[in-house]
């Protein structure tokens, strides 16, 4: 059972006042993740998605993202066109590369930071869970 995430209202107003500033600086406040139940991964960085198609992975990692990307990415995963739209991103290790890349150097255009880094910032464990997330609602 997927659960509504909790701060969806706030989200909501959160993205109505501050999308701009955020896309502007990157300056993003994390949140953290329970990840209760899910094996832990220690600190070297896994090269392929530990928890692929795990179901306490997916819910994690469901409100994991509702809490750290939707503001850009779109709630739900359905980008607005701010940023990619990551039901297209590839399955399988060819996704899970480009997901890593992501978490690791965010994404700077022009000396502009658009994405923050994840890495060190939210653990292994949430970021392979949104990962999950993100693979269970892939599109063609
Ligand atoms: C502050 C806005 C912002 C936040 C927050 C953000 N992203 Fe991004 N993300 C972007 C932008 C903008 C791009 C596109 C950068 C580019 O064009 O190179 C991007 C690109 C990506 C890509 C590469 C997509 C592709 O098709 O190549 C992935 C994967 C990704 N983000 C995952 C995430 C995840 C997972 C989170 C939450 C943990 C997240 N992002 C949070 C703005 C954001």
């Amino acid at each position: 059972m997927v659960k509504l995430p909790v701060r969806v209202g706030g989200l909501l107003l959160g993205l109505a006042m501050s999308c701009g500033t955020v896309l502007g600086h990157g300056d993003v406040q994390p949140q953290p993740v329970d990840t209760t139940g899910l094996d832990s991964l220690g600190t070297e960085w896994k090269d392929k998605n530990p928890y692929l198609g795990n179901a306490r992975a997916i819910e994690i990692g469901t409100s994991g993202y509702a809490q750290n990307c939707a503001r850009c990415h779109g709630l739900q995963m359905i980008s607005g066109g701010l940023a990619p739209d990551l039901r297209y991103l590839p399955t399988g290790k060819e996704g899970d590369e480009i997901f890593i890349e992501r978490m690791r150097h965010g994404a700077v255009i022009n000396g502009v930071t658009k994405m923050p880094v994840f890495d060190g910032i939210i653990s292994q464990e949430a970021l392979w869970s949104i990962r999950s997330y993100l693979e269970s609602k892939h599109e063609e």
